[in-house]
């Protein structure tokens, strides 16, 4: 990134010479290199990590600008919708879906089960999420009106490029969320959508996660907009959205308080994660941090769900992180709190500004600013990460690269 902008992406067989002058690009099956150069837009900056000590807390911090960049230029105030540049697909098109199928793995996976709740509340669409492994294998029936829609940071990771594949083989429009730009997977699918986060170096996705929030946001107004969403309502998503940018910069300024609390707790080995409707991808994400990067046991529930079986595991060595914003599941989520705190389980709770009740059931709280309900994932998110973030680094774990983990997995 120092030396130059210009970038040649190589196909699948292309072999590079690479010379102090030159380079030369040969493709050792049957057809000719096509070589394109490509420039990269990010600054070399977006690549270090400038004061911070991780990338994965300066990956934390930027994510008040990374929703703003994927917001940038896909707001219609006017028709109270979103617009996107690539999806190559026209109005009448996008009215034809039926239903949509989002394959992914890992934290896209988490992303994409908001999506689906998202695409189901905001514009009545089925909407079916698979593990991208699985659903390249599976052989499911997909209807003609199905849009796939692959969700993917990378756009490199074997099983997603695989389930794409498959679904172009068997005639299916796929459309790709992608972070980086020019991989393979957005390079093979019909359209796509940038998430404009730039480079997300530490292996623990954090900001890519709001960013796809965000983008399925958008994606969600805008096909609920051509069918049953009103103006209003559509209005009403696009004013919260925008202030989440400065909402995020608030819980952010808590960094401190999160890492006191991440220091108490640091030493527990089992961590639930609890949370219903939209928190409950949210409980999924923060628990998979957890793991990934302090490897912690730690388990993500729907809150209601606990009292089939895991309960069983609370005490008072077993923490709970609740995801309980103001929501109008509220009460329902408080009487789970109270059952975990019945069994004498340490409970951190993630609640609304203004919710001093929480405290006086839950040990630790963690504040958010109010949003609208489908808004509270992109919110609540980061006091996870941040948790996770200072646990593990407490624990003494090399938090950039966590063992036998990889950024992008590109095999099977
Ligand atoms: C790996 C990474 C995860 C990531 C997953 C999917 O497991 O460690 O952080 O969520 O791959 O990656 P993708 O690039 O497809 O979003």
């Amino acid at each position: 990134m120092a030396h130059t902008r210009q970038v040649a992406y190589l196909n699948d067989y292309d072999v590079a010479t690479v010379q102090v002058d030159r380079f030369d690009v040969k493709n050792l099956g049957s057809d000719t290199a096509k070589v394109q150069i490509s420039r990269i837009e990010y600054s070399p900056e977006a690549a270090e990590k400038g004061a911070f000590p991780h990338f994965m807390l300066k990956e934390i911090h930027e994510q008040p600008q990374t929703v703003r960049n994927a917001l940038r230029g896909r707001l219609d105030l006017e028709e109270s919708t979103a617009r996107f540049g690539g999806l190559n697909m026209s109005t009448a098109e996008l009215r034809g879906i039926d239903r949509v199928v989002i394959p992914a793995c890992g934290t896209s996976w988490h992303a994409a089960l908001i999506g689906e709740y998202l695409i189901e509340e905001l514009a009545h669409l089925p909407t079916e999420i698979e593990y991208a492994s699985e659903f390249r294998y599976r052989n499911a029936p997909i209807e003609k009106n199905t849009l796939v829609l692959v969700i993917t940071q990378s756009g490199e990771t074997a099983d997603t490029l695989a389930g794409l594949r498959e679904s172009r083989r068997r005639g299916h429009k796929v459309l790709a969320m992608c972070n980086v730009v020019g991989s393979t997977i957005a390079r093979e699918a019909d359209g796509g959508i940038y998430l404009h986060a730039g480079p997300e170096i530490g292996v623990a996705s954090t900001k890519a996660f709001t960013s796809q929030v965000t983008v399925l946001t958008l994606l969600a107004v805008l096909l609920g907009r051509i069918r049953m969403l009103s103006g209003s309502r559509g209005r009403e998503i696009i004013r919260a959205l925008e202030a989440i940018p400065s909402q995020m910069e608030r819980i952010l300024a808590q960094n401190d308080h999160v890492r006191r609390i991440a220091l108490k707790y640091a030493g527990c080995e089992d961590f639930f994660f609890l949370g219903r409707q939209y928190n409950f991808p949210v409980a999924l994400e923060g628990a998979l941090k957890l793991k990934e990067i302090s490897y912690v046991h730690a388990e993500g529930y729907p809150a209601a769900e606990m009292k089939h079986g895991p309960i069983a595991m609370i005490d008072e060595k077993t923490p709970t992180v609740f995801v309980i914003p103001t929501d109008s599941l509220y009460e329902k989520t408080f009487g789970n709190l109270e059952e975990i705190k019945a069994r004498k389980g340490p409970i951190i709770a993630i609640a609304t500004e203004g919710n001093d009740r929480i405290a006086t059931k839950a040990d630790e709280v963690i504040h958010i600013p109010a949003t609208i309900e489908p808004l509270n994932p992109l919110l609540a998110a980061l006091p996870l990460q941040l948790l996770a973030y200072h646990i593990a680094v407490a624990r003494g774990c090399d938090v950039d690269k966590p063992r036998n983990l990889a950024k992008s997995v590109t095999v099977e």
